[in-house]
């Protein structure tokens, strides 16, 4: 779409600014409306700057909740909008020849586009798609999960889409900065970075956190005043117990006191408690203990349905001897060994390995269940070389399992592989060399979305070793 544009007054580079505008909200003042009627002839265009404003039609989502547009020879990534619509956008700031830019009105809205309900949005970083109705959400992640895949000459079957019932309240564990105020901490307030910045936004609420810890704040917010001292940066909080505790954790740890923790925590109402080293999770009637350190599935509720995916895709299990890579502290394992011969967990953080082992012995499975503490790039060899491997589970970060494990199976994998990824992309370029250019074939494509009203989405694959 060819774009007229001009620098808007007042529309500053700052992206923290107004809210994207939700429909109906998004009329264009007069003064601005210069988009190009269709055969009028181009006047030479200015050049574009960081303020300019521009009419454009947006096009696909790309991961991070930005939607791809054209205008003037440019490429644009569009904050706030939903593809297919026309939309109003300040540009904000480039990136080598990408300007990233932000909706200042809506003229074509799509029939997807909802009012966002989060007071904050616009400012916090924390959602970007809340201004989309949650099936079209859905939909979007799993494009963006094709798109990936098929730029990397994967061949997959229809993925199936996992999502959440109640898309709201659902992260077990937050992580809130601690905003120093006017008097320093003590008139401190928690909360958010803002998008793509280091400025932080304090908050009252966050409907995407459990209700637990969102309830929590204001005695939260009285703790970090009372017992916190210079330096405080973050407060980790997992909700365990079924919500009844927070695990609490400050970072550094050192910077907060624990005697106004106590002193706090000995006055809080009937059925509620809080701790600072451990607490309790329960999946399918197993209990799980956490740390503040370890890594856990945030949105614990929706872990059924992911880890449900994993458990179909392994196939059966019975008698078998499988490999949990990234294996974290044993939730999946603790169920594998149900029935499995043997599970062996790969992970390399010392402490969550240690909760893994915990978990096992708490679930009786402690015969069946062995960590090994090391990276997976070393262990995995050896594991399959002492005993074989007839299932592997590959959860591995954002950066994925990388070349040198994705070499190794492509050479020497077992027969059935399934990847959990929470990245479109990595997870495109190991099935590049496990499938595009190695010998496995993708049995199932499932994209489970942990993470509602944020573009971030987990996908599980299963793949079958072929030949
Ligand atoms: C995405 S988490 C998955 C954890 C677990 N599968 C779960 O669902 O809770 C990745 C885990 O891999 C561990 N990890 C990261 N890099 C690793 C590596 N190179 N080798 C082994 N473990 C690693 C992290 O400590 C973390 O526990």
């Amino acid at each position: 779409m060819r774009a007229e544009h001009r620098l808007g007054a007042g529309a500053g580079c700052n992206r923290a600014e107004p809210r994207a505008p939700s429909a109906g909200q998004g009329a264009r003042t007069p003064e601005l409306d210069r988009s190009t009627t269709p055969g009028t002839p181009d006047a030479s265009p200015e050049p574009l700057r960081a303020g300019t404003r521009l009419v454009v039609r947006c096009e696909g989502m790309v991961h991070g909740g930005l939607c791809l547009a054209h205008a003037d020879g440019a490429t644009l990534l569009v904050d706030g909008a939903i593809p297919g619509e026309t939309v109003e956008v300040a540009l904000t700031f480039r990136k080598g020849r990408t300007w990233f830019c932000r909706v200042i009105g809506v003229e074509e809205a799509s029939p997807d586009r909802v009012s966002a309900p989060c007071p904050y949005v616009g400012e916090c970083g924390g959602c970007q798609l809340q201004h989309i109705g949650y099936p079209r959400q859905l939909e979007l992640k799993r494009e963006i999960l094709l798109d990936a895949v098929r730029r990397a000459g994967v061949a997959v079957p229809e993925p199936r889409l996992h999502g959440m019932e109640d898309p709201w309240r659902y992260r077990w564990r937050g992580e809130f900065h601690v905003i120093p105020g006017e008097r320093g901490l003590a008139d401190a307030t928690l909360g958010f970075n803002r998008a793509r910045s280091w400025r932080k936004v304090a908050v009252d609420d966050c409907l995407i956190h459990h209700r637990s810890i969102a309830g929590a704040l204001p005695r939260l917010r009285e703790l970090v005043r009372r017992g916190g001292s210079p330096g405080l940066g973050v407060l980790h909080v997992t909700a365990g117990e079924s919500g009844d505790e927070l695990l609490l954790r400050s970072k550094p740890a050192a910077a907060l006191a624990r005697s106004v923790v106590d002193e706090m925590a000995a006055t809080l109402p009937v059925g509620e408690r809080w701790s600072t080293d451990l607490t309790t999770l329960h999946w399918r009637g197993r209990a799980f203990r956490v740390s503040p350190d370890s890594f856990i599935q945030v949105s614990w509720g929706q872990l059924d349905a992911l880890y449900g995916c994993v458990i179909a895709a392994l196939g059966d299990v019975h008698g078998r001897r499988i490999v949990d890579a990234y294996a974290g502290i044993g939730v999946l394992s603790a169920v594998l060994a149900g029935e499995a011969r043997e599970v062996v967990c790969i992970e390399s953080n010392r402490s969550a390995a240690a909760m893994g082992r915990l978990n096992a012995r708490i679930n009786e499975v402690a015969d069946r269940v062995r960590y090994v503490v090391a990276p997976v790039e070393s262990a995995l060899a050896e594991v399959a070389g002492s005993g074989g491997v007839d299932g592997l589970v590959l959860d591995p970060p954002r950066a994925g399992c990388g070349g040198q494990v994705a070499g190794w199976l492509a050479l020497a994998g077992p027969p059935r592989v399934v990847c959990v990824s929470c990245d479109p992309a990595t997870l495109a370029r190991d099935l590049h060399v496990l499938v595009a250019s190695g010998p496995y074939a993708v049995d199932s494509v499932d994209v489970v979305d942990m993470f509602p009203q944020t573009y971030h989405v987990e996908t599980v694959v299963g793949l079958s070793r072929q030949g």
